[in-house]
């Protein structure tokens, strides 16, 4: 957390001015002593000595807080007896040196004010509360140190996302939340209408003209994108209506999906194992403090294991060597191992978790269990698919190479029970200078549980959406 000299110089003018307050991040961070600061925070904790209090103020700038010493007599001490956990406060004063050993600076006050009160109800008085009880206050736990380090890393890694795409001369688009088709075939979607419910109105009275959903997936758009601009990426929200309650499904999450033209399978797993070791090198540059958190109380190998996945080469086999592998392995599965059925969970994480501990990229699925899109192999009984699997969590990236032969795309769409009328458009794409092309998605919140330890979903979105929940 070096910052340069001429930011706190700024800080500290800023500081001056009307209005403005230093984050604690940059007091925290401080080289040199300041005549006046001005901070704003709630208090984590007040310890009333004879003739001072101490505040420990954090403003959710950085994971630590900074302690304000309150003499008595300092004007507006009169109110600290209300200034308890939770409570907002604002604080003027100089920035010293620290004579205790946890911290380097302090702030000896010389104003102090009451914003708003919290009082004994409010609900994170202690440390230590279970990540259950914390989701039912959705609205307050960002202010937990687990949250505020979550969140924080959240928003590094959605501007790592953006860095790594436009660094490498990728173009951000922006593809519909609401759509008429259903990208990966699992009739998994939310339905989106203005009719009012059992109504028996036909779709083309409905606001649309037709049935209209919320989207599963960007891919199809982004595609016909990318066969335009060349390299193009999607991230939004995206919506599934699986009514499975795993650690890690979410009805609303994030997707990153780039696509690329004139690129093919291997180009595609070059580009998803790069982008995932850009996000993770990016953690642990950027996000080392609340990383250091996480590896203290979430996740004890989690250091060990972001920078090993920064440095090594993932494991690459197809889904037939996949299989041989968890046939021969011994381990007794829930679901059974079979070629032609899909990979569950489980037998992900035994494969990158067991076998390779490292990241894999399995490829060449069967067709029949993959979408219509993906592009069909040589051998007639596969598809050219991805999935990349990390340890602790299983898969976090799915993609392929994309159908680009016009008639091998309306076979797919048959066999797949698809109306070619319904994707005119994107058949078009083949007909009019049809390329080779290729993409993948990347689940954001898979990630964010990848880089920061936190096993479950609902841990790593603000407001989780999930089966029979949507409050806040
Ligand atoms: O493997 P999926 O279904 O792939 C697609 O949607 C493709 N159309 C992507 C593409 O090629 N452009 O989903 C991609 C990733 C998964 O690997 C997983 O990380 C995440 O999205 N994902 C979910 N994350 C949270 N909750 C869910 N319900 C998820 N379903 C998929
Ligand atoms: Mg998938």
């Amino acid at each position: 957390m070096d910052f340069p000299a001429s930011r706190l110089v700024i800080a500290a003018i800023l500081a001056m001015e009307w209005g403005m307050r230093t984050p604690v991040l940059t007091a925290l961070s401080s080289q040199a002593p300041m005549d006046e600061i001005n901070v704003c925070g709630w208090v984590r904790t007040k310890r009333d000595a004879k003739a001072f209090s101490f505040l420990e103020l954090n403003d959710g700038s950085c994971l630590r807080g900074i302690q304000v010493v309150v003499d008595t007599g300092t004007p507006g001490s009169e109110a600290l007896p209300e200034m308890t956990t939770g409570a907002s406060v604002e604080v003027k004063g100089r920035l010293v040196a620290s004579q205790g050993k946890e911290q380097a600076w302090e702030i000896q006050a010389t104003w102090v004010g009451l914003l708003g009160t919290a009082g004994e109800t409010y609900p994170l008085q202690k440390k230590g509360h279970s990540l259950e009880f914390l989701r039912e206050i959705a609205h307050l736990r960002p202010r937990s140190n687990l949250f505020g380090a979550v969140f924080r890393v959240r928003s590094r890694m959605a501007y790592a996302v953006h860095t790594f795409f436009q660094e490498r001369g990728f173009f951000n688009i922006h593809t519909p939340m609401i759509t008429a088709s259903d990208c990966e075939g699992a009739g998994e979607m939310f339905r989106v209408t203005t009719l009012p419910p059992g109504s028996a109105a036909k779709p083309e009275t409905d606001f649309f003209g037709k049935p209209a959903f919320l989207t599963v997936s960007g891919q199809l758009e982004a595609e016909t994108m990318a066969c335009a601009l060349g390299k193009v990426y999607t991230f939004g929200p995206t919506f599934r209506a699986e009514n499975s309650n795993t650690s890690r499904h979410a009805a609303e999450f994030w997707m990153i999906e780039p696509e690329q033209a004139f690129c093919d399978l291997s180009g595609n797993m070059d580009l998803a194992e790069a982008q995932l070791k850009h996000q993770v090198t990016d953690a642990l540059t950027h996000c080392a403090e609340d990383l250091a958190f996480f590896s203290k109380y979430v996740d004890r190998e989690l250091l060990e294991r972001l920078r090993f996945v920064a440095e090594r080469p993932f494991e690459r086999i197809s889904y037939t060597e996949a299989v041989k592998l968890l046939e021969a392995s011994g381990h007794s599965f829930e679901y059974p191992v079979k070629y032609g059925l899909n990979l569950q969970s489980e037998h992900e994480r035994w494969l990158t978790e067991k076998h390779f501990q490292c990241p894999v990229i399995v490829y060449n699925y069967p067709k029949e269990i993959k979408p219509f899109y993906m592009r069909q192999n040589d051998d007639g009984t596969t598809v050219a698919a991805m999935d990349v699997l990390v340890p602790g969590i299983g898969e976090i990236i799915g993609g392929s190479q994309r159908e680009e032969r016009p008639e091998r795309l309306s076979a797919a769409m048959a066999h797949h029970g698809l109306s070619e009328a319904d994707y005119w458009w994107y058949a078009d794409l083949r007909k009019f200078g049809t390329v080779p092309h290729a993409g993948y998605g990347m689940g954001f919140e898979r990630l964010l549980m990848f880089v920061t330890g936190v096993g479950n979903i609902r841990d790593v979105i603000p407001f989780a959406r999930t089966p029979g929940h949507a409050e806040f």
